[in-house]
Order: C-alpha cells, then structure tokens, then sequence
C-alpha cells in the first residue's frame, strides 16, 4: 500500500515546532539490546517506520517488545537465534547493525544484505574485513553472509580506510564483548555515535577514547540492561530550521541540542540567518532580506552532515547568487535535484558529486515522488514553497525518519493531508 501527500502550498504561519528522537541512535540503541538478557527501558522512542522494522526484527531473534506512547519495554524470551530475517533486513541498512552484537554473544550470525536509502553505493566491506580480523571467517551463501566465530571473537586493531557511521558502531558493538583490548582507528564521531558509546558503557562495557576517532575497547564477559531517554534528532532540527528560512517565518525549534548543529548553523549565519540560541532550543527569526548563497561541501562530524546536503540544497534555490553543492561522501546524493528542476529551480549537475544552485527561483507545483528519506522531506518542503497543488507520492519513505510529518506541520499551518 503506498500513501501520498497532497500539499496545496504557500501556506505555513510562525510558531513552535518539537524535534522528536534521533533515528540514527535509535536504531542503534535497539542493536544494543541483543548485547544483553537484560530488561532495557526506552523513553520517547520515535514512532517511526525504521524503529518499527527493527521491532520487528528484535521479535524474531528472540525479544519480547511492549511500545506504547514512545516508551518500549525489551526483554530476552529466547536465546541463541542467530538468522536476521531477510526480508525485514533488506528494508533498512541498519540491519547490518545487528551483526556486531549477535556474533558476539553467539559466535555466529546470518546476515542477509541489508536495504536502505539509493544514495550511491552502500558496501559492507569495513564490516566483514573488520569481524575476520577479529577472528570470525565471513563467507556467502545463497545471498547471505554467513559470518562464524566459533571460539568467540578476540581482540584487533582496526583502522577503518574511510569514516564509516555503521561500520563504527557495529564494531564497537562486537568488540564490547570479544576477549582482549579491540583498538578502532579513523572512527566516526558522530553525536549519535558518541551516544551510544556512552550508552554501552551504562550497561557495563568498558570504553576509552569516546568522542574521539581512536576507540580502546576491552571486552567484558556480560553487559546489563538499561533504561534510558532517547536524544534529540539534529537532522530533523536541521530539517526545520531551513524551512523556516526558505519560508521566511520565525519558528521556534524546540527539543533540540545546539551544540551538534554547530556547521549548519555556521553556513546559515554566514548566507544572512538570525538566530536566539537556547540551551535546547534555536529560534530562527524571520528574514528581512534574501539569504546570500553560500556554497558547502558535506563533512563526516563535526562538519556539516550530508543528511542536510538536499534540504540546504533546497534552501539555495531561494537565496541570491549562485551555490556550489559538493557532496564526496555519497554519489547518488544529488540526483533528486532533477524533480527541484522539473519543479522549476535552475540547478545544474557538474558531476555526481557537486551542483551549481542559481537563485532565486518561483517553485511550481508537481507531482513527483519521494526517492529517500532526506530527498523525500526536501520535496515535500519544496512543494509547501511552491504555489498550488503537489503530490508526493511514496510518503513512507518520509515515515522512515520523520514521525508524523503531517501532523507537526498542519499545527504551523500547512496545508498537508494523508492519502492511501
Ligand atoms: N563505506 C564503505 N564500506 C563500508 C561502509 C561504508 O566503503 O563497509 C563508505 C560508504 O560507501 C560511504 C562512506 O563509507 O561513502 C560513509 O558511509 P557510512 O558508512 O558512514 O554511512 P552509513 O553508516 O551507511 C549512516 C546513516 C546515514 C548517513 C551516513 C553518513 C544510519 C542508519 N545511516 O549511514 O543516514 O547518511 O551514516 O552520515 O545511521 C539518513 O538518516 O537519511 C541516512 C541515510
């Protein structure tokens, strides 16, 4: 069954909007859980499609799940599955996650290809080179990677050839548990990242170097479960920061931790934004004149997150000048903006990795579809931008990162409904 939004656009009015948790620590905080037979309490959980399929797989490898209202409750009800369903994990790449912990507790796990956004090619070579340097044989089996450790996973060092999000956090998650002292170099450092570090040494695991790209991690024999509070999505901040500056209204961001939007806000402030700073808050304030472009390149942490990459790309379709897009971490990151051209932007592709944004443009409306999360809510923006009637067909794929997208925005005056 596939939903649609139809947005009559132009309508959008100042106030308040509330961030809700990060999906990308979500995600992995529900990896965690198979690191322990403990009971693991989580509050404010979003109630998004992505943490919905990781429920989902949870159930299968043996967890009971109770969620209600953003709180889930998960305890152990059997043991020893070690087989991720495929279907469920070819339907979000966090799935690869679930490696990590599984072959730590187990010695072995079926892990089936897992699925995700289309924005460029998504190998999963840092994570099979980095569990056989730690021990384990990786081989392929009818479309699986069938990865065993039969005495346990011991300690290694590895250095990761690029930053990897995942790839840090599955090791990490291996390592908690293997025999000895796992040294990972060139890690990520992504506020997500750093949060579940810190989440698994509350659960007993012994971590040094947090924060940092060099982890020291010596490996314990059980970890305990935890209950804790999700934190704030800084890309969902992100998100509705710029669209209150494309849409020239002041709003108030609330539930937000500025600290980790430090390279969006910098750009922003540098193309002409004003913003009040709160401790968990950013107001953005409306806009007496044109934003001046301001080209950007995407960065792994603290640099500005690709994950914003389309909507800042948006953003530049109504600033003055001309912007530079450079976006080296993905090759399919920028394709979306041929439906911003069809939408009547006037952005020109150099090469997969960069655009040249000329603004400002009048958006008209479309109907088009939503090609991944990110690209997704950017032409969802664009058709509040633009005058009269859009579609956006394929609104799931906004579910996988944004909960209830329709809901927060009729509350700021957006003429936004739900159609299956
Ligand atoms: N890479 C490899 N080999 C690997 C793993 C990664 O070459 O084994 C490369 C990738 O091809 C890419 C680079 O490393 O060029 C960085 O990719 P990374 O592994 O960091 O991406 P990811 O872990 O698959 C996570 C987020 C993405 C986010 C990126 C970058 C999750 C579930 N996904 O993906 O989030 O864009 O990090 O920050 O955490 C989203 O939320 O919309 C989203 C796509």
């Amino acid at each position: 069954m596939n939903d649609r939004f139809i947005i009559n656009g132009g309508q959008i009015q100042s106030g308040e909007i509330q961030v809700q948790g990060a999906k990308n620590f979500a995600l992995k905080a529900l990896a965690a859980t198979l690191l322990t037979d403990q009971s693991c309490q989580i509050d404010k959980l979003p109630e998004i499609y992505d943490v919905r399929v990781l429920l989902d797989l949870l159930k299968k490898l043996g967890k009971k799940i109770s969620y209600h209202k953003q709180n889930c409750v998960i305890d152990q009800e059997k043991s020893d599955l070690v087989k991720i369903d495929k279907d469920l994990a070819h339907k979000v790449r966090a799935s690869v996650v679930f490696a990590g912990p599984i072959l730590a507790k187990y010695g072995q796990v079926i892990l089936p290809h897992p699925g995700g956004d289309v924005i460029g090619r998504r190998p999963i070579d840092f994570f099979t080179k980095g569990f056989e340097k730690m021990g384990a044989q990786a081989k392929s089996e009818q479309g699986d990677f069938v990865i065993q450790a039969p005495a346990g996973l011991k300690a290694a060092e590895i250095f990761f050839p690029k930053i990897s999000v995942t790839a840090t956090e599955a090791l990490a998650l291996a390592a908690v548990l293997a025999k000895g002292t796992t040294i990972l170099k060139n890690c990520s450092i992504e506020p997500e990242v750093t949060q579940l570090l810190n989440h698994l040494v509350k659960m007993g695991a012994q971590i040094q170097g947090i924060g940092t790209s060099t982890l020291s991690i010596k490996g314990v024999s059980k970890l305990k479960g935890v209950k804790f509070t999700m934190m704030p999505d800084r890309l969902e901040a992100g998100t509705f920061i710029m669209m209150a500056l494309m849409n020239k209204i002041n709003l108030k961001v609330k539930n937000c931790q500025p600290e980790h939007l430090e390279a969006v806000l910098e750009y922003l402030t540098r193309a002409g934004a004003k913003f009040k700073i709160g401790s968990n808050s950013v107001e953005v304030l409306r806009l007496k004149k044109p934003l001046q472009a301001t080209g950007i390149q995407t960065h792994e942490y603290p640099g500005f997150a690709t994950d914003l990459q389309p909507i800042y790309t948006l953003l530049m379709t109504q600033a003055q000048g001309l912007a530079m897009i450079h976006e080296p971490i993905f090759e399919g990151r920028l394709f979306f903006t041929d439906a911003l051209n069809r939408m009547g932007a006037d952005i020109i592709m150099c090469d997969p990795h960069r655009v040249l944004v000329a603004g400002p443009s009048q958006l008209r409306p479309k109907n088009i579809e939503s090609p991944d999360i990110r690209a997704g809510m950017t032409l969802l923006l664009a058709a509040i931008l633009a005058q009269g009637q859009s579609v956006i067909e394929n609104a799931q794929i906004i579910d996988r990162g944004y909960e209830k997208i329709e809901q927060r925005l009729q509350a700021i005056g957006v003429d936004i409904h739900r159609v299956n």
